[in-house]
This record gives structure tokens, C-alpha cells and sequence, in this order.
């Protein structure tokens, strides 16, 4: 499935002084393989730049009054092409669930914005081996009312939520047998094909190894997506 993404999720970490300097460092490099997804309000920031852009969130509907949210239109006024629904830090601290992440998925298919769906089990579910039972509900409870052909415009992200920050990180082994279970479960249920991320503590130390894996086509980070000259060399590993 051609080279491998970095999709950075800048999450709240970003002052605009940072996006600044992050964006005089990195600002010029136009590739379809380098996604930056920084706080909404600073997509005007990165308006001159050559870079991709995603979004951390939208709004489950489409206009009018919802107080304090973004629409996937005004997202798209910013040129933004991808947006992650289903982040684990959007279920635990906002408490969002499988109906608004259908809807999410549904408005961004509509309006041609990849969406990038994170599902994950936690460290409880991975210890009593359940992590394949976890991430097929996930998967199905969304994706279930989605109409089929439209599958394979879903990038899936397999995040561990307790790999998120922790510096934790499944094994080569492990990641490799997750994402292969999840492609097989897209082919056998929609007979499509997904392209799928690992992300949970991924920086320039360990992207050497993950990036052998081959079953995977990218990587969803976090902390480490907020310097970026190790986000650069992040990228400059996994396209060489
Ligand atoms: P960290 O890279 O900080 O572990 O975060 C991963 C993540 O949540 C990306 O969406």
C-alpha cells in the first residue's frame, strides 16, 4: 500500500509562538505521506504552508447552534483533509461515544475529508487477552451502518490506550498480528481494503523498529510530533 504516513496529532501541546517555530522548520515540506493535525484554532497559521492538514476533531453536525464546536465545513475553509474521530482521549475525557463517531465518519465521507478512526483496547482488556474481541466491537459498532464501498476511505488507527504517552509499546510481533486481524476483518465483513496506523508513544527512537513492520502504513503521533526536527526525522526514516 505504497510508503508509509506520519500523521501528527499535536493534541493541546502548542502555543502559537510553537506553531511558529514548528512551522519555519518544517512549514515547507509538501508530501501526501506528512499529515499535521495541530490545534484548530491555529489552521490559519498554516495556511502559507506546504504541509497537509487534518483536524483532532469535528462536530457531529453539520451547522447552527452548537456552541464551542468546528463543522467539517469550516474545517475544510482550511484546506484540512483528514480528521481524526475516536480518539481514546475523546472517549475518556469527553465521554463520546459510537453514535457520534458514526456521524463523524458519515460527514466527513460525504464531504470528502479522510477520516482517521482510533480504536484501542486498554491495558486491563490487553492483559486478559482481549484485545482482538475489543478492537472488533469498536470497529463494528461504527462501522456497521457505513455503506460498504465506502470502507476503504477510513483509515483505521490502532492505538493502545495504554501506550498513549506512557512510553509503552506492543511488541513488532504483536503490532503486526493486530493490524493484520483488523485488515482481515475489513476484508472478510466489507470486502475492502484499509490502510491502518499504529500510534502510542512512536518517536524517533523506536520508528527505526516499528517501521519494519511491514503490515502497517504509517504512524499516529503525539508527544513527539511537537518538535519538529524530530517529527522531520521521523518522516525522513520512513520514507527512506
Ligand atoms: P503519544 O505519541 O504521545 O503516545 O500519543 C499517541 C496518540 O494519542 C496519537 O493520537
Amino acid at each position: 500500500m505504497g510508503n508509509k504516513k506520519i500523521v501528527a496529532n499535536q493534541k493541546m501541546y502548542m502555543t502559537r509562538e510553537d506553531i511558529g517555530r514548528f512551522i519555519n522548520i518544517i512549514g515547507s515540506l509538501s508530501s501526501d505521506q506528512f499529515i499535521v493535525c495541530p490545534s484548530s484554532i491555529y489552521l490559519n497559521e498554516f495556511q502559507d504552508t506546504n504541509l497537509h492538514l487534518g483536524i483532532q476533531n469535528i462536530c457531529p453536525y453539520e451547522k447552527g447552534a452548537y456552541t464551542g464546536e468546528i463543522s467539517i465545513g469550516q474545517a475544510k475553509d482550511y484546506q484540512v483533509q483528514y480528521a481524526i474521530i475516536g480518539h481514546s482521549e475523546r472517549r475518556s475525557f469527553f465521554s463520546e461515544k459510537n453514535e457520534m463517531f458514526q456521524k463523524k465518519i458519515e460527514l466527513c465521507l460525504k464531504e470528502e475529508v479522510t477520516p482517521i478512526f482510533c480504536i484501542g483496547e486498554t491495558k486491563e482488556q490487553y492483559e486478559m487477552h482481549k484485545t482482538n474481541q475489543v478492537l472488533k466491537r469498536q470497529l463494528f459498532d461504527v462501522l456497521k451502518n457505513i455503506d460498504s464501498k465506502q470502507i476503504s476511505k477510513i483509515i483505521i488507527a490502532y492505538e493502545p490506550v495504554w501506550a498513549i504517552g506512557t512510553g509503552l509499546v506492543p511488541t513488532e510481533q504483536e503490532i503486526d498480528a493486530i493490524v493484520v486481524y483488523i485488515k482481515q476483518l475489513i476484508k472478510q465483513e466489507w470486502n475492502q481494503e484499509v490502510e491502518v496506523l499504529y500510534g502510542g508513544s512512536v518517536n524517533y527512537k523506536n520508528i527505526q523498529k516499528l517501521k519494519t513492520i511491514s503490515s502497517i502504513d504509517g504512524f499516529l503521533v503525539g508527544g513527539a510530533s511537537k518538535d519538529a526536527g524530530e517529527l522531520l526525522k521521523m518522516y525522513e526514516v520512513v520514507v527512506s
